[in-house]
């Protein structure tokens, strides 16, 4: 059995602490805090909501634009922000914002062997695997395990910012090699993007949901984690660049945990990836 969950950390918290003293955390819009809180609000009609996000021209043109692509199955264009939140309903209104509202966050990060395209691209790749590992084993759980999915690693860029020096050693570790991410951040810093991104998720008052999938998503069993939605699990696996040999693992869990053998997770990463290469489009 591969060892996928290897290193142990120690005082994590007191080294993040360290660079949060010196570093302020990107914002996130406080618009989108409360309508995150509104639609977790029964009394909250989606009339009275989509109201409050035309106060937000940009997000109003990013929602209309997902109600209109293709698979949304929309028969003529939508042009009214009212009409579009209806179409959506709250759970698909929940994932577009947060996938947006994330990525206008995020810092645009460069480093010689880091493109945030590519970032975006791997995203969508284990998003849209952790919705089709859903909809095979917990179809309820479709869209919440494709956000945590999609936002997983969204501390990655918040490091390269600021640890830039030090993160390119890490990224150029990873070439060709088999190394974790995560493990290559605890030897350097001392913590990993788990515990940063779960820390950001906390600050911008994400749903619990995902505060735990992005700061569990690499933790070992014997570890204080939440568990995890298969789908989540299984997409942490996916790296950066995927090439044939990296997916091993994910073959691997998918088998020794939820019985999915190789034939049958080769179609679901081949619909996945396809899926992504749209998606990673539609938010690009
Ligand atoms: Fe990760």
């Amino acid at each position: 059995m591969l060892n996928l969950f290897k290193k142990k950390k120690s005082n994590s918290q007191g080294a993040m602490q360290e660079l949060l003293n010196n570093y302020e955390l990107p914002s996130f819009p406080s618009l989108i805090i409360e309508v995150l809180s509104d639609l977790r609000n029964p009394s909250q009609s989606l009339g009275a909501i989509a109201t409050k996000l035309e106060g937000d021209p940009g997000m109003t043109v990013k929602i209309l634009r997902s109600v209109n692509v293709a698979s949304f199955g929309v028969s003529r264009e939508v042009t009214n922000l009212h009409t579009a939140v209806s179409m959506t309903g709250h759970v698909r209104l929940e994932a577009i914002l947060l996938s947006h509202a994330v990525k206008g966050a995020l810092p645009n990060a460069t480093a010689p062997n880091f493109s945030m395209k590519q970032f975006w691209v791997a995203a969508s790749q284990r998003a849209c695997l952790a919705r089709q590992v859903a909809k095979r084993l917990h179809p309820t759980t479709q869209l919440e395990s494709f956000t945590a999915a999609l936002l997983q690693d969204m501390a990655v860029p918040v490091l390269i910012r600021e640890r830039n020096e030090a993160y390119q050693k890490i990224l150029t570790s990873m070439q060709g090699q088999n190394h974790w991410l995560h493990d290559l951040e605890i030897d350097h810093f001392s913590f990993d993007h788990t515990d940063l991104g779960g820390h950001m998720a906390r600050e911008w008052h994400l749903p619990q949901y995902l505060v735990d999938a992005i700061s569990c998503h690499h933790k070992s069993e014997d570890e204080d984690r939440t568990d995890l939605e298969p789908g989540v699990q299984i997409a942490s696996l996916i790296r950066q660049d995927v090439d044939p040999q990296s997916l091993e693992p994910v073959y691997e869990l998918a088998k020794r945990e939820y019985g999915l053998d190789k034939k049958t997770m080769d179609k679901i990463i081949t619909t996945s990836f396809d899926e992504a290469e749209e998606y990673a489009n539609q938010i690009a």
